[in-house]
């Protein structure tokens, strides 16, 4: 360190209940449909970002490996601009961004989500900037469409928006965490990086698929009735909804040419197990993004039972277990 103006901050990452997928503009990176999420308290990113004077380029350690700053930059790009016109010396300096997540990277754990999150919070603070949580929202759909809504605790929706700049095109809360605790039994069934990344995957192949327009059609209807379940707190029409959504998006993926497969064998194995639950009793409902890994919401109360039946399926390395988290903060 030079004494450069440094940060840091800690973002959650969040699973989308109702999810988006397909962009509306590429290079703003604005969702083609909106979404709804949960932030989960047991998966975050630490990230500290220091703007020095003497740097040539901005330079990405992502848990200790130099790594590629494309996507990094671009942020970073746009908090210079701020900065610049607030008369900071940021706004002329490129940055060390050093990040650590608690969980595997790139394997459908939204690690991008908590990421950029955690980014976009860290270089504003080093760059003395105080932005309301709607432009930190902006700036993380930049990075990643799903790191605008881990700005925020508990409950998120992210607006699609129509604006040709983007600028109706952020994430807010709809309730804060304590407002509804739910748990979140998170079966890791591949550490691996996935091969196929979710901006590639939506990017290039969405509209291939002859599915994508009902998708489009279908997606209002289904983030309307996920704000009414929220607020309605009925946990059932909630799980349903979710677990429908999710099979809806995976539909998609597999109907795209080339075909989206996401799915290992242990995917499919706890997708039955959570089924299987339900049959019991209890009220336990998947959902899986751009990757193996399966996420199963529950009620608190039935978290153990839970927890016990993903470690029982045959593939699954590892079960953590998570409350709902709060929004991204500074750290110190
Ligand atoms: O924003 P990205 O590039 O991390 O894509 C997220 C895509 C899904 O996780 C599948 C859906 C979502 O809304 O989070």
């Amino acid at each position: 360190m030079n004494g450069g103006a440094t940060a840091a901050a800690r973002a959650h990452s969040n699973i989308a209940l109702v999810k988006y997928w397909g962009k509306r503009d590429a290079t703003l990176n604005t969702p083609a449909v909106g979404s709804i999420s949960v932030t989960l308290d047991a998966l975050y990113t630490d990230t500290r970002v220091t703007f020095r004077s003497d740097l040539t380029d901005d330079e990405l350690w992502l848990d200790g490996c130099r790594s590629d700053a494309t996507r990094v930059r671009r942020v970073l790009d746009l908090v210079r601009g701020y900065a610049a016109s607030a008369g900071h010396p940021a706004g002329g300096q490129h940055a060390v961004v050093s990040s650590t997540n608690n969980f595997p990277t790139g394997a459908g754990l939204a690690s991008s989500a908590s990421g950029f999150a955690a980014l976009v919070v860290a270089a504003t603070g080093a760059a003395g900037l105080a932005l309301p949580a709607r432009e930190l929202s902006i700036l993380a759909r930049h990075g990643s469409g799903s790191a605008a809504r881990s700005i925020f605790g508990g409950f998120a929706e992210m607006h699609a928006g129509t604006a040709s700049d983007g600028s109706d095109s952020y994430a807010e809360e709809l309730q804060g965490r304590s407002a509804w605790p739910l748990a979140v039994a998170v079966a890791i069934t591949e550490r691996g990086e996935k091969s196929i990344n979710s901006t590639i995957g939506m990017v290039e192949s969405a509209a291939t698929s002859p599915f994508y327009p009902a998708w489009l059609d279908s997606a209002d209807g289904d983030l309307a009735e996920m704000r009414a379940a929220i607020a309605a707190r009925d946990f059932t029409r909630l799980g349903e909804l979710t677990e429908y959504n999710c099979l809806k998006l995976h539909a998609l993926m597999l109907s795209t040419r080339p075909a989206l497969i996401y799915w290992n064998a242990a995917t499919v194995a706890a997708m039955h197990a959570v089924r299987e639950l339900r049959s019991g009793g209890v009220p336990a409902y998947f959902t899986i993004d751009a990757g193996p890994q399966v996420k199963v919401l529950c009620l608190p109360g039935d978290a153990e039972v839970v927890r016990q039946a993903l470690a029982a399926v045959p593939g699954v390395h590892e079960v953590r277990m998570s409350t709902l988290g709060p929004g991204a903060y500074r750290l110190e």
